[in-house]
This record gives C-alpha cells, sequence and structure tokens, in this order.
C-alpha cells in the first residue's frame, strides 16, 4: 500500500503518529511560510500543513502542485487549536504536519471545479464524468447503489433465491418499446435483439423448476428518454413457481422494509396498502398517483387489477396493458368469451413510490392454450405466434407450473432514496436525453469494412434508394 490511512479517517485518536496519504489536490491556500493543501480522496478531506521549518524540500515542492494533482504526503498528525476545528470535515480536529511529499501525477486544470456547490452543466460533467465522480453527490449515489445491490443480494440468497443470468444477445420479446438490434456476422442478415427485460427467460426457468429466481440485470430500451428512463437500465427481476399475488407482495416488501431501515434508517409500515388501478384513475387520474401525507415522506403502495387489454386507435387493434404473458382475473374470462376485452382485469400489479412506477409484475399464463388465445386477441396468428414466441408455447407442454413475478428499477429507486430529479446520476455513465454517451461519443459511425463483413449497408433516412 503507499498510504497508511485514508484522507477521512483521522481524527484526534491519531495524534503524533506518522501517516501517509495519498489522494488529490481539492485546494491549496499560501499564507506566506505555511501552505495548506486539502488532500481528497473518497473517503474525505484532510488538511496538510507544509511549512519549511518541518520540510524546506516538501515546502519547495508543493509550491509546483495544482488543482487535481495526485499526491503522495507523509507527515505527523497534529491536533488543532479547538478555535480552528472544522466541524465540516471528518478529519476537522487535526491536521497533518507533512514531512515529505511525492507528485504521483500532475493534472490539466479541470474543466470544472471538483466542488459540488460549484454548478456545472450536465453535458459537461457527462463528457468528464471522471471529475464528476470525484464530487461528493455522485459519490454518495454510485455508494447507496452499492449498499442497495449488496442488501438485494444478501436479501434474496437468505430467502432462498438463486441468481441466474440469462443472455444479452436474444430474440426480442415484447415490452412495448423498440428492441435494440445486433447484427450476427456469423447469420448473415440476421439479427439479435438486446433484451427489454429477461420475462422469457425467468418463465422457462420456472419450467427448469428453479423456483425462486432472481438477477440483478440490465435491460435495452429503444424509446424516448426523460429524466427517469434510460436506454440501458438496471432491474431487480425476480420469478417463483406455486405462488400468488400475496406471496410476490410478502418477498418485495420485506425486502423494501430491509433497504428502507438500512439505507434511510426509517422503518415503512408494511403491507403496503393497495388500490385498484380503477380506484386510481377515478381518484387521482392516474396510475402512479403520489400519495405521500408530508413533504419528506415515503409512500409505497402497490396498484392492482390492471386492465388486461387497450385499444390501439391508431393500429385499430387491441394490445396488451402489461405484456401479454400476464393471466386473467377468474371472474374476467366470461369477458374474453364475449369478447368484451375492455372489460377484463389482468392479475397484474405495479408498485408506486411516490409517484413513481417502480416496479411492476403479474401473475403469468403458464398454459399453452390460454397464451395462444391471448396472442390472438393481440393480432398474432398462429403462425405469426409460433414464430416469435414458439419456444415459450413449446416450453409450456412440458409441465409448467404457475408462476409470478415482479421486476422493480433500480435506478428509479436510487434515485428516490438520494433524493435525485434523474436517473442519470445514480449511473456511472449515462446516456444523455438524446441517447448518447458523452465520454466516449458513441454512437458513432463504423467504417465500411466493419459494415461489410456484417453483410449491411448504411442508409440514412430520407435516401431515395432507401
Ligand atoms: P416493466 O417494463 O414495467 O416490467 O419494467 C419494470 C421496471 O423497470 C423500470 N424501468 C425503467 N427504468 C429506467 N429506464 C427505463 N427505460 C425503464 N423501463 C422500465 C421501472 C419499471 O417499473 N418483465 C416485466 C416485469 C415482470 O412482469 O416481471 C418488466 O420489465 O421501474
Amino acid at each position: 500500500m503507499l498510504r497508511t490511512h485514508t484522507c477521512g479517517e483521522l481524527t484526534k485518536e491519531h495524534a503524533d503518529q506518522t501517516v501517509t496519504l495519498c489522494g488529490w489536490v481539492a485546494a491549496r491556500r499560501d499564507h506566506g511560510k505555511p501552505i495548506f493543501v486539502d488532500i481528497r480522496d473518497r473517503y474525505g478531506i484532510t488538511q496538510v500543513v507544509f511549512h519549511p521549518a518541518i520540510s524546506k524540500e516538501a515546502h519547495e515542492l508543493v509550491g509546483k502542485v495544482g488543482p487535481e494533482f495526485v499526491i503522495k504526503v507523509t507527515g505527523t498528525v497534529t491536533v488543532r487549536p479547538e478555535k480552528l476545528v472544522n466541524p465540516d470535515l471528518s478529519t476537522g480536529e487535526v491536521e497533518v504536519g507533512a514531512t515529505g511529499l511525492e507528485i504521483l501525477n500532475s493534472s490539466l486544470v479541470p474543466v470544472f471545479e471538483v466542488d459540488e456547490h460549484v454548478e456545472v452543466s450536465e453535458d459537461l460533467r457527462l463528457t468528464y464524468r471522471y471529475l464528476d465522480i470525484r464530487r461528493r453527490k455522485m459519490l454518495d449515489s454510485l455508494t447507496t447503489r452499492h449498499k442497495l445491490c449488496a442488501i438485494i443480494h444478501d436479501y434474496m440468497d437468505k430467502a432462498g433465491f438463486l441468481e441466474v443470468e440469462t443472455p444479452v444477445l436474444t430474440k426480442s420479446t415484447p415490452e412495448g418499446a423498440r428492441d435494440f438490434l445486433v447484427p450476427a456476422r456469423l447469420n448473415e442478415g440476421k439479427f439479435f435483439a438486446l433484451p427489454q427485460s429477461p420475462q422469457l427467460f425467468k418463465q422457462m426457468l420456472m419450467v427448469s423448476g428453479i423456483d425462486k429466481y432472481y438477477q440483478i440485470v440490465k435491460c435495452f430500451r429503444d424509446e424516448d428518454l426523460r429524466a427517469d428512463r434510460q436506454p440501458e437500465f438496471t432491474q431487480l427481476d425476480m420469478e417463483m413457481s406455486f405462488v400468488e399475488e400475496n406471496d410476490v407482495f410478502n418477498v418485495t416488501e420485506r425486502l423494501f422494509q430491509r433497504i428502507f431501515k438500512e439505507i434511510k434508517g426509517i422503518d415503512i409500515p408494511v403491507p403496503f396498502p393497495r388500490m385498484t388501478h380503477r380506484e386510481a384513475m377515478e381518484k387521482y387520474n392516474s396510475d402512479k398517483p403520489d400519495l405521500r401525507k408530508e413533504g419528506e415522506d415515503f409512500n409505497l403502495t402497490w396498484i392492482v387489477d390492471f386492465p388486461m387489454f387497450k385499444y390501439n386507435q391508431e393500429e385499430q387493434r387491441w394490445e396488451s396493458e402489461h405484456h401479454p404473458f400476464t393471466s386473467i382475473k377468474e371472474e374476467d374470462l366470461k369477458y374474453l368469451e364475449s369478447g368484451e376485452y375492455d372489460k377484463v382485469r389482468a392479475r397484474s400489479y405495479d408498485l408506486v413510490l411516490n409517484g413513481n412506477e417502480i416496479g411492476s409484475g403479474s401473475v403469468r399464463i403458464h398454459k399453452k392454450d390460454m397464451q395462444k388465445k391471448i396472442f390472438d386477441i393481440i393480432g398474432f396468428s398462429d403462425q405469426e405466434a409460433q414464430k416469435r414466441f414458439g419456444f415459450l408455447l413449446r416450453a409450456f407442454e412440458y409441465g409448467a407450473p404457475p408462476h409470478a413475478g415482479a421486476a422493480y428499477g433500480v435506478d428509479r429507486l436510487v434515485a428516490i432514496l438520494t433524493g435525485l430529479d434523474s436517473i442519470r446520476d445514480t449511473i456511472a455513465f449515462p446516456k444523455t436525453q438524446k441517447g448518447n454517451c458523452l465520454i466516449t461519443d458513441a454512437p458513432s459511425e463504423i467504417d465500411n469494412k466493419q459494415l461489410l463483413d456484417l453483410g449491411l449497408m448504411a442508409l440514412k433516412k430520407g435516401d431515395d434508394d432507401a
């Protein structure tokens, strides 16, 4: 180790010890002879004082360091006089009197100050994200994200769930958005799709007998972006066999109880209230009403009994409200027969947190005939259903158990837990609202050789011969 302590660690307990710290120069203040340097790392900031009386050499060298230089400082911990204690720093009781200094690397003058109190445009922050992540706000958000995932893994493991990875190169499964496509070089003219969610794979894992599955998983959707939407985002995805709605609610509620307790120190009451979709629409004109009683408060509510279908006026056809693998309330099966599709309610549910859709799921169809009937209503011919979902229908012929599940938006949850307006700030390297990665400048053009290898030709919208 190049260092003995981190920059957030030293207190008066360490008085008189010789320590070595490594980090970035957050500030340098020249007060004639003494020169003060604030040295920063992920853990905090420590004040270091350079004085020719302690080390002439170090004092001379520190004159050369600029903002964000990487330095290694050796020195002695001294307790600051009472009136000089800085209550804003965890290390504010002490300072380090430098006996040695090594410049590990220089830095260009940073394009913005690495201080979260300084306003910086988002484009600039995203272009220099590595500098932005040095700022407290991003660090806190990434730390909360890590804690959340650690709690999820621990909780799901103890509850007997098995994490199983599912493919990233796959066949498109509809969740209502466009797919991102990947040309398959070895199968000219064919494409993989990046998964919008692992929906069908987790259902097939139920057929395999993995009765409790979960995965913290990347999903990809080519849709218009907003503050709460990214083209690649992360879900906590789960599925269980031999269960009903209440079992999914139960597992989720206990998980969220732990998350809120361990991250916010808050006891959230369970079970969460439930409201039917109809009531939400009638009372609040929204399927994700914000039901908070106070400003600072958190409210988690299940919205249940969504309609199974909605009518797409433009295309003049019925489509599924959640997804076509959702089962139907027993008492509404008669409306399937009578063709009154608008009256059919699904066994689906959304989890709403402070007016945000944080998750959704359903009890699934597990019988082939019912699945085919739903495909038929939403306009997939037998042939088309077979082509797109034949693999699922086949799996249903080999003893598919009753099953149900849900998926929760990890990015959205972190944003709400940390009070951020945009999920972009919960992701180390997010896309802009236009779907670009400013740090790498992706997506970018590829050269003709690559296109040729893939058997592709790039056309621009409006090209005459398109
Ligand atoms: P759904 O499509 O509702 O359900 O997605 C589940 C949750 O994922 C989050 N989410 C997003 N977060 C950020 N950016 C996006 N573009 C984005 N899209 C969705 C939301 C949402 O509630 N397979 C089903 C779940 C199931 O039935 O088990 C599914 O993906 O918080």
